[in-house]
C-alpha cells in the first residue's frame, strides 16, 4: 500500500513568508441576482475566500456551500478588484480574461448536495493591493448566502405521512462495537502467541484481510492460512456464543490496485473490473448472506488506499503516477467501490467503513474537500447509494500518531506558524484524531448522513519506548520545537513501509471519542508492508523502494529517507522483527 502527501507544490509552501491567512465570507450586497438555475428549483450559495498571501503573490482556497436544491456541474464566477493573475488551479479548470475569472467543476466533484460544499484552490500574483472580490456567482447566481425560492413550487408537496423517523430497516445499530465483542482471528493470533512476548496482544481483534479471490476459499497465505472467509464465520459464531460480535473483514483486490506504489500491486489488472465485481464480490455477498441473521455484525471496510490516490497521484500534481492516471480514467476504482458498497450493503448485517487515507495525505486544504467529494461519488456509482455507507476508516495499516499533546496548528512560535514547520508543511491536522473527526463533518456537508461514525486504526500508531518525548521541544525556532515534541517519529509523514521506530497504538476500544465508533487494529500488527528487496511471489506483489531502508525517496515524501525496516518479506507475511519491535515501542506500554 502507499499513502501518499500532497504535493508540496500545490499549496503554500513553507517558502513563503507572509501575513497570516485571510478569510473572509464574501457577500455581494451591490449586483443584481440573476436566477440562471434550472427551472422549478431553489438555488442560492455562498463562498468562503480564504487567503495566503506573501507579498507578490498568493494562494487562495476557495469553499462553495450550495444552499439549494442539488447541482451536477457547476461555474463560478468573479471580477478580481486588482491586477491578480491566476497562474495554476486544482481542484477546477479556469479561464482568466483580464479581472473576469471563470472556474468549472473537475468532473469529479461536479455534484453539489444541498448544504454541501466543494473546495478549489489557486496561486496567483499581483502586485499593488490583493483586495478580496467582492461577488462571486454560482451558475450565474449571486452567491450572497440566501435561497432564491423555486418560482415554480411543486403544488402538492408531500405531506410526510410518517412525520416519525424511519427505523432502519435492516436492523442495524448506529455503532456496531456498542455491546459487542471483535472477532479474533485465529490465524494472527497463532502468529502473535507464537513471538517471545507476543502473549500480551494475542488475543486482540484484528481485521480479516480479502486480498484476493483465492482468499475468499482460503489459499494457505501467510494472510489468511488455511482459513477461508466460510471458515472464519463459523468460528465468529463460536466466539459470538449467542451474543453480538463483530466481524472485521477488509476488501482489497481493486483492478489495478496500489496505483501510486508497488509493494502491494494485486492480481487484476486495471481493467478487470468485471472479475472484480463476478469472481471477487458477488462470492463474498452471497457467503455473507449466509449469515444475515446471525448475531454477527460485519464491519467491512472498503478498498484501503484507493480513492485518495485518484485525488492526490494523477495529472496536474508533481505526484502523479500513469497507474493512477489511468485508474481516473478507466472509472474502476469508483464503479469498483460503488459496486462493493452496494452488494455488501444489501446484506442486513454489513457496515461499510470506506477507507479514507490519513492526515499526513488528505490533510492538506487541496485533498481534504476533494477526497469527500470523490467518497461521495464513489457512493453514488454502481447502483451503490449514500446510506450504503455507515461509516469511514482513517490510518489503515498507517503509522500516523492519534494524538500529537505537544503542538497545534494553532500555535506560533517565534512569529513563525507551527503549519510552516517542515514537519506539518502546512497541513490542517497534525494527528489522526483531530483529522478523523474534521473529515467526518465534511463528509456530512457533502451529502453523508450525520449518523455516520468514524474508525481509526491504531495498530501500529503508538510510538512509545524510551525516544518518546514526555514535553514540547524548545522554542529556539519551530521546526525545534515541532520536531522536539512530536510524538511520531517518521522521517517524513509521507513515509509508509515498515516504519522503524514504531510501536502498537491504543487496544482497540469502542467508541473512544465523539464522532469515532472504534479504535480498531484493521492491519494485522506484525504483517509486512513490503519487501525490503525484490522477492519472487505469485501474488502480483512488486518491490517498492519506499520499502528499502536504504532508499532516499522521491516527491511523494518529501525526498526523504525510507525509514523502512530491513530484511522484510513480502507484504502481508510475517515479519518477526517488526512485531518484536511494535511491541517494545507500544503505546500504552504492554503491562
Ligand atoms: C498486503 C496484503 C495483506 C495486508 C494485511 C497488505 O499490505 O498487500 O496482502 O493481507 O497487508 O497484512
Amino acid at each position: 500500500m502507499s499513502r501518499i502527501p500532497r504535493p508540496a507544490t500545490s499549496g503554500p509552501s513553507r517558502a513563503r513568508r507572509g501575513p497570516a491567512a485571510l478569510s473572509a465570507l464574501v457577500v455581494g450586497t451591490a449586483l443584481a441576482v440573476v436566477p440562471a438555475a434550472p427551472a422549478n428549483a431553489d438555488a442560492g450559495c455562498a463562498v468562503d475566500y480564504t487567503v495566503d498571501d506573501w507579498g507578490s503573490g498568493f494562494t487562495a482556497n476557495v469553499e462553495i456551500t450550495n444552499l439549494g436544491d442539488a447541482v451536477d456541474g457547476w461555474t463560478l464566477d468573479w471580477s478580481f478588484p486588482g491586477n491578480q493573475q491566476v497562474t495554476n488551479l486544482w481542484n477546477g479548470t479556469h479561464t482568466q480574461s483580464g479581472a473576469d475569472v471563470s472556474v468549472s467543476d473537475a468532473g469529479y466533484n461536479a455534484a453539489i448536495a444541498t448544504d454541501g460544499s466543494v473546495s478549489f484552490g489557486f496561486n496567483a500574483s499581483y502586485s499593488g493591493s490583493n483586495a478580496a472580490p467582492l461577488a462571486f456567482e454560482l451558475n450565474g447566481v449571486l452567491c450572497d448566502g440566501a435561497v432564491d425560492p423555486d418560482p415554480d413550487p411543486d403544488p402538492d408537496p408531500d405531506p410526510d405521512p410518517d412525520p416519525d423517523p424511519d427505523p432502519d430497516p435492516s436492523g442495524r445499530v448506529d455503532n456496531p462495537y456498542v455491546g459487542a465483542d471483535v472477532y479474533v482471528n485465529p490465524v494472527w493470533s497463532a502468529n502473535a502467541a507464537a513471538e517471545p512476548g507476543g502473549d500480551a496482544v494475542a488475543d486482540e481483534p484484528t481485521g480479516v484481510w480479502l486480498d484476493r479471490i483465492g482468499a475468499i476459499e482460503g489459499n494457505d497465505s501467510p494472510t489468511t492460512g488455511d482459513m477461508g472467509l466460510r471458515d472464519h464465520l463459523d468460528e465468529a459464531l463460536e466466539q459470538a456464543g449467542g451474543d453480538p460480535l463483530v466481524f472485521q473483514v477488509v476488501i482489497y483486490n481493486l483492478p489495478g490496485r496500489d496505483c501510486a506504489a508497488l509493494a502491494s500491486n494485486g492480481e487484476l489488472g486495471p481493467d478487470e473490473i468485471d472479475r472484480y465485481k463476478n469472481e471477487y464480490i458477488d462470492p463474498i455477498a452471497d457467503i455473507l448472506a449466509d449469515y444475515e441473521d446471525t448475531e454477527l455484525r460485519i464491519v467491512a471496510t472498503i478498498e484501503i488506499d484507493s480513492l485518495p490516490n485518484l485525488v492526490t497521484n494523477v495529472s496536474g500534481r508533481p505526484t502523479a503516477t500513469p497507474e493512477c492516471d489511468e485508474m481516473l480514467a478507466n472509472g474502476n476504482y469508483i464503479e469498483g467501490v460503488g459496486y462493493a458498497l452496494a452488494t455488501l450493503g444489501a446484506v442486513d448485517n454489513v457496515y461499510n467503513y470506506v477507507d479514507a487515507g490519513h492526515h499526513g495525505w488528505i490533510g492538506w486544504d487541496d485533498n481534504f474537500g476533494p477526497s469527500a467529494q470523490l467518497f461521495y461519488q464513489a457512493a453514488n456509482a454502481a447502483g451503490a447509494t449514500p446510506d450504503d455507507v455507515h461509516g469511514f476508516i482513517a490510518n489503515t495499516a498507517n503509522y500516523s500518531a492519534l494524538k500529537e499533546d505537544h503542538f497545534s496548528v494553532d500555535q506560533t512560535i517565534g512569529g513563525v506558524p507551527v503549519r510552516q514547520s517542515d514537519w506539518v508543511d502546512w497541513n490542517r491536522y497534525v494527528d489522526e484524531l483531530g483529522f478523523a473527526q474534521a473529515l467526518r463533518q465534511e463528509l456530512v456537508s457533502q451529502g453523508f448522513s450525520s449518523d455516520i461514525g468514524m474508525l481509526i486504526d491504531t495498530s501500529r500508531n503508538g510510538w512509545g519506548g524510551p525516544d518518546r518525548p514526555t514535553g514540547p521541544g524548545p522554542e529556539t525556532d519551530v521546526n525545534a520545537y515541532v520536531d522536539g515534541g512530536r510524538y511520531d517519529r517518521r522521517v517524513n509523514p509521507g513515509n509508509w513501509c515498515n516504519q522503524a521506530g514504531a510501536g502498537l497504538g491504543e487496544r482497540p476500544q469502542t467508541a473512544p471519542e465523539p464522532g469515532i465508533d472504534a479504535y480498531v487494529w484493521m492491519k494485522p500488527p506484525g504483517e509486512s508492508d513490503g519487501s525490503s528487496e525484490f522477492i519472487d511471489n505469485d501474488e502480483g506483489k512488486g518491490f517498492d523502494r519506499m520499502c528499502d531502508p536504504t532508499y532516499e525517496g522521491n516527491v511523494r515524501n518529501g525526498n526523504s529517507m525510507s525509514g523502512a525496516l530491513p530484511d522484510a518479506p513480502v507484504a502481508g507475511h510475517w515479519f518477526s522483527a517488526q512485531f518484536q519491535e511494535l511491541l517494545d515501542n507500544a503505546y500504552p506500554p504492554l503491562d
